[in-house]
């Protein structure tokens, strides 16, 4: 029998075998334990024409993976290797969907501040991280001590960075949140919940007291509406009885402009503005005309742009109100007229969700689940996206180069990486 975690010699995508075992933990246990079948390759059986699997028991899978930063088409690969029949608390998952977000780009390219461990539990040849945050699996099996999760539920991973672009993943139970309820979900949805969601809907409850008496009355300003995070912060917002002011790029027609703002309206934004016209003289007059002649405040800030865009979003603030600045899409600095913070007492935050789920994993959970009874229910649509389609033959140039573009800006949607394969 074969225990520890599934690890023996890869191919990677050009098809050279991986060096031999890891020489880590459960990798060193499996080839002291077994080392006569596993030198070489294994005897594999074809399955239809598509995948091998193991005669073994072990089950194939490919991983996008990278050995130094860089851009993504200049370092990612992809690896294939084996996974073991799962043992004691042990699963086996195969992946449904996961995006492609900013960050997982920010993290490739080593300057993300969380950086997943390199190493050679997956048989690579240099140690390697298995790139993505994000994504939603199927457990295809489970260890027998395995007791939170059965097959054919849907999970995602606890915390970030542990690697969601691959096929098929081997984790601990103790790892993974179980969709209680996956009936009238999709993997999309599933699978971009953890992150985005999550990070409009903390920032929205946790940097203002808002004043429920006042449901309808007052305001948050945000750029990067059409983000992610955007779009659930207009939709958690319209849930509770906040106005939203939203700023977004102006496309290349004035028509496309107009089809973006309708989306965003249709989302619930009570205003949609382009970035041209919040650095205009004439948004001050706009802001006051909004909020009726500043009756209503606006009392909450979400930035991920920086620059001149922040600064004009902080203009906006009633007094005492909180900007809250989450990512840095312009690469510019946030700079702050200093009368804001002596006469207005304005208060300036970051959030990384990342570093608040590990510390309120609970809270974490819960959040999750708020907002997919929201989408249950119909109030919490998805986000535009471009599917790219996983199949098992793949090499991995067409996923890179999906990767690739997700900072290029103005995108129809984010990318989804889905999975078309068979466990
Ligand atoms: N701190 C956290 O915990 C946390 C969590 C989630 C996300 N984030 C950050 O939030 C931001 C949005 O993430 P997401 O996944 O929601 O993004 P997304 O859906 O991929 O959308 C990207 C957004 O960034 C805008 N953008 C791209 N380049 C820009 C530029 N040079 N100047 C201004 N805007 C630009 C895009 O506008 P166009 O359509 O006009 O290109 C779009 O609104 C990212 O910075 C991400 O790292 C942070």
């Amino acid at each position: 029998m074969f225990s520890g975690r599934a690890i023996r010699s890869g191919v990677n995508a050009t098809g050279s075998h991986a060096s031999a075992l890891s020489k880590t933990g459960a990798a060193s246990r499996l080839s002291s334990t077994s080392k006569p079948q596993w030198r070489g390759v294994s005897p594999q059986v074809p399955i239809g024409n598509r995948r091998w699997i193991s005669v073994y028991g072990y089950t194939q899978s490919k991983a996008l993976v990278y050995s130094r930063y860089g851009e993504p088409k200049d370092v990612l690969q992809l690896h294939k290797h084996s996974i073991s029949a799962p043992h004691g608390t042990q699963v086996n998952l195969r992946l449904l969907a996961a995006p492609l977000n900013p960050a997982d780009v920010n993290q490739i390219q080593g300057v993300y501040p969380s950086k997943p461990p390199f190493q050679t539990a997956l048989g690579t040849q240099e140690p390697s991280a298995v790139a993505g945050n994000e994504g939603a699996f199927e457990v295809i099996a489970t260890g027998s001590g395995a007791r939170n999760v059965s097959k054919g539920d849907w999970v995602v991973m606890k915390q970030t960075g542990q690697g969601t672009w691959r096929t098929h993943a081997q984790l601990d139970e103790s790892q993974l949140i179980k969709i209680e309820n996956k009936e009238g979900l999709t993997p999309l949805q599933i699978s971009t919940v953890s992150v985005n969601p999550v990070t409009a809907y903390r920032m929205i409850k946790d940097f203002c007291e808002w004043d429920w008496m006042r449901a309808g009355e007052e305001w948050l300003i945000q750029n990067g509406a059409n983000s992610g995070v955007g779009r659930a912060a207009i939709q958690l917002a319209r849930e509770w009885g906040i106005k939203t002011l939203n700023i977004v790029r102006e496309r290349k027609t004035p028509e496309e402009t107009e089809v973006l703002k309708k989306e965003l309206l249709d989302l619930g934004a009570t205003a949609v503005v382009t970035e041209a016209e919040l650095l205009s003289g004439g948004f001050r007059n706009l802001v006051h005309d909004l909020t009726r002649q500043g009756k209503e405040p606006i009392r909450l800030a979400l930035n991920c742009v920086g620059g001149k865009s922040a600064t004009a979003l902080a203009k906006t603030l009633a007094p005492g109100s909180h900007l809250v600045t989450y990512g840095a899409m312009s690469k510019q600095p946030v700079a702050l007229p200093s009368g804001l913070l002596i006469f207005k007492n304005l208060a300036f935050d970051g959030f990384w969700v990342s570093k608040w789920g590990d510390k309120n994993p609970q809270l974490k959970e819960n959040t999750i689940s708020d907002v997919l009874q929201l989408t249950r229910a119909g109030r919490f649509k998805d986000i535009p996206v471009e599917e790219i389609k996983w199949n098992w033959d793949m090499d991995g140039s067409e996923l890179i180069s999906g990767v690739q573009e997700t900072l290029s800006g103005y995108r129809s949607g984010k990318g989804l990486l889905c999975y078309k394969g068979q466990d």
